[in-house]
C-alpha cells in the first residue's frame, strides 16, 4: 500500500483522471452506500433555504447535484474541478439533462478565476482530503473569499474514526482489504486505495473547521457515523 499520498495538484489530477470511469460504481459498492448517505447529510445541513448560486468546489463527477438541486430546484452550480476526466463524466455521462444548471470550470479549487462575493453557498463532498493543512487554511480563505456576506457552506470528508471500538476493523478493510479488490478488479491498479492513506492523514474536519473560523465564518462542526466522516457548516456573518 502507498502510504505516502501526494498534496501535488497535478498528481492529484493525474489521479482523479484515472479514476473517473470508475468513480461512480467504486466509491458507492466500497463504502457500502455510505458516500450516498453523507452526501445527502451534507446538502440538508446547509444552513441556506433558496440559494441562487452554489459553488461545488471538488465537484468530480457530480455526484451530489440530484441532491442539491432536489433541494433547491431553481438554484444554478457551479462546479470547481481539476480532474479533465472528472468533468467529461459529469458532463456526457451522467448529467446532460441538468447541463442547463451546471457550469463547468476545470480549475484548482486554492486558485479559482471565481470573482468575490459570487456564491449563497459553498458546498463541498470528500474534495478535502487531498489537500494538507497549509492547503487547508488557503481553501478556507477561498470559501470565505467565494461567499456572500451571509453566505452559507456545508463540507463533509471521509475522517479516521479515532477513538471508535471498531475503528481496527475500519482500518482493516481500508487499509488491506479495498487495495486487494482494487488490484483484483481493477487491474493491478492503486488509485482508489489512496482514499485510505489521504483520509487517514486527513483525520477529520477540525483543522479545516479552525481554519475557517480563523477567516471570520461561523462554523459548526458534525462527526457522521462514530466519525467515519466528518463535515463542516456554517455562516459567512454579515458585515
Ligand atoms: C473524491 S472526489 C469527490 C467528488 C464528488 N464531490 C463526490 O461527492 O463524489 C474528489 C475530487 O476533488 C478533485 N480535486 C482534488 N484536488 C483539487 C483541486 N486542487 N482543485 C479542484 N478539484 C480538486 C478531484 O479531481 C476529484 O474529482
Amino acid at each position: 500500500m502507498i502510504d505516502d499520498p501526494s498534496y501535488d495538484p497535478e498528481d492529484v489530477a493525474a489521479l482523479f483522471d484515472r479514476c473517473a470511469g470508475n468513480y461512480r460504481w467504486w466509491s458507492n459498492v466500497s463504502s457500502f452506500g455510505f458516500v450516498e448517505r453523507w452526501r445527502k447529510a451534507a446538502v440538508r445541513q446547509i444552513p441556506s433555504d433558496n440559494p441562487e448560486t452554489i459553488v461545488d468546489l471538488m465537484a468530480g463527477t457530480g455526484e451530489a447535484w440530484p441532491h442539491i438541486l432536489a433541494r433547491y430546484p431553481d438554484a444554478k452550480v457551479t462546479a470547481i474541478d481539476i480532474s479533465h476526466q472528472m468533468h467529461l463524466h459529469a458532463l456526457d455521462v451522467l448529467h446532460k439533462e441538468r447541463a442547463d444548471k451546471i457550469t463547468h470550470i476545470e480549475a484548482n479549487a486554492l486558485t479559482t478565476p471565481l470573482p468575490d462575493s459570487i456564491a449563497d453557498v459553498v458546498f463541498s463532498t470528500f474534495g478535502l482530503k487531498t489537500f494538507n493543512p497549509e492547503q487547508h487554511v488557503i481553501l478556507a480563505g477561498q470559501v470565505a473569499r467565494l461567499l456572500k456576506d451571509g453566505g452559507a457552506f456545508s463540507m463533509i470528508e471521509a475522517s479516521d474514526p479515532k477513538g471508535w471500538i471498531l475503528r481496527p476493523f475500519y482500518r482493516f478493510y481500508m487499509d488491506r482489504v479495498i487495495p486487494l479488490v482494487e488490484k483484483i478488479f481493477l487491474k493491478g491498479a492503486e488509485d482508489f486505495s489512496m482514499v485510505g492513506p489521504y483520509s487517514k492523514r486527513f483525520g477529520g474536519c477540525d483543522g479545516i473547521a479552525d481554519a475557517l473560523r480563523a477567516e471570520g465564518l461561523e462554523v459548526q462542526i458534525n462527526r457522521h457515523f462514530f466519525g467515519c466522516a466528518t463535515s463542516v457548516s456554517g455562516r459567512k456573518p454579515v458585515a
